[in-house]
């Protein structure tokens, strides 16, 4: 059952060009590249009024949520919160007339998750679920699902699913901005075509992964690591640092590399493994200068930059390539290593990959 992978994670990550592609689906138009979302009950005329948005969610798919507030707001202005669940539930959260809420839940039966979307549903507020479970508790009780088709995920730590969230957030994101009309039909067209070389690029990457095997071996006994990185890279970071976490028990941190001088430099020391996402071409410098600061104390600093960049190899000790596509769908493909890096980190340190201590795949209570 597990076809012949050694655990059902390393399955998992394996089988995330398929999950991404039957995400994507349907989807899209083949012809004039647009989105179609005919899942969705409500008009355009109500869609198109949304003005404001809470995402809500657990774990790595409130993580999902970060990417997807990142390119919402950018397609289509509109501002999203996103907020954990656990601490959405008891808040007195603002609700307008034209707020949406999103819920996003691989098992669709997250205890918090269900809480939240009850609370708002009581108050009022049209709830739509991103969810991978058809009959979960969330996709039966919210009043819009948006599937994401990633097929069943076993082990406990996520992986294909928070890829398929993060899709489905695009694709939810580029409908939104058509229906509004905050991007042409050429500017959704052009994501899409990026969007549809994603599954591609994944293969690359799951191709060429001894890079990232070594680097896990090598951190195999470290007490404490970073991972740094700004606007979407960070959301991309906090998801790796979590990772990691869950099934090599390593502790790590995530930081938003700007955040570093006002605290967290004075942990990095002689050797300190650092993990820096540099892929978004707007903030690059200000991350190569975060880098050289963790370079110049001693930090071992693993970079993450697109195919085309020759230049950070000079401010690192090593550079994981991603192949090349739009800044806004990196964190789909930065999402690879960072799982192999758990995944191989996990392994070398002799541990149970699928089912880490303590937790449980489905977290139906508080
Ligand atoms: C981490 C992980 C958890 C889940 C969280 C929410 O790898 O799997 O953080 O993302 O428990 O679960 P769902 O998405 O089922 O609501």
């Amino acid at each position: 059952e597990k076809g012949g992978f050694d655990s059902f994670m390393l399955k998992e990550i394996s089988e995330q060009p398929q999950s991404v592609r039957d995400t994507m689906g349907a989807r899209i138009d083949s012809e004039t590249k647009q989105i179609v979302m005919p899942e969705l009950k409500m008009s355009n005329e109500q869609l198109s009024a949304y003005d404001r948005i809470y995402i809500v969610a657990c774990g790595t798919s409130m993580h999902a949520g970060l990417v997807g507030k990142d390119v919402i707001e950018k397609l289509t202005r509109v501002p999203v919160e996103v907020a954990v669940a656990s601490e959405f539930r008891y808040r007195d959260p603002i609700y307008t007339d034209n707020t949406l809420m999103i819920v996003i839940s691989q098992s669709g039966e997250t205890a918090d998750t269900l809480a939240a979307l009850r609370e708002a549903k009581k108050s009022g507020v049209t709830v739509m679920a991103v969810t991978n479970v058809v009959g979960s508790s969330v996709s039966r009780e919210a009043d819009e699902v948006i599937f994401t088709w990633a097929g069943p995920e076993i082990a406990v730590a996520s992986t294909k699913a928070y890829t398929s969230q993060v899709v489905a957030l695009y694709l939810f994101a580029l409908y939104f901005a058509q229906v509004k009309g905050t991007q042409t039909a050429e500017q959704v067209a052009e994501i899409v075509d990026h969007m549809l070389d994603l599954p591609e690029a994944i293969s690359e990457i799951l191709a060429d992964s001894a890079k990232i095997r070594d680097f896990a071996n090598s951190i195999k006994d470290v007490n404490s690591l970073f991972f740094i990185g700004r606007s979407l890279d960070y959301a991309a970071s906090l998801e790796g640092s979590l990772k990691l976490k869950e099934i090599s028990y390593i502790h790590s941190e995530a930081y938003a590399a700007g955040e570093l001088k006002h605290g967290t430099l004075a942990l990095i020391e002689e050797g300190v493994p650092v993990i820096a996402l540099a892929t978004q071409p707007d903030i690059y410098e200000k991350m190569v200068s975060n880098i050289v600061e963790v370079k110049a104390r001693g930090a071992r600093v693993l970079g993450f930059a697109v195919e085309s960049d020759n230049e950070l190899i000079k401010s690192v000790d090593e550079v994981i390539h991603i192949p090349a596509t739009l800044p806004i769908l990196t964190p789909v493909l930065t999402a690879i290593p960072l799982q192999l890096l758990a995944y191989h980190a996990s392994v070398a340190r002799g541990l149970d990959v699928d089912k880490p201590r303590n937790l449980a795949k489905s977290v139906t209570v508080e």
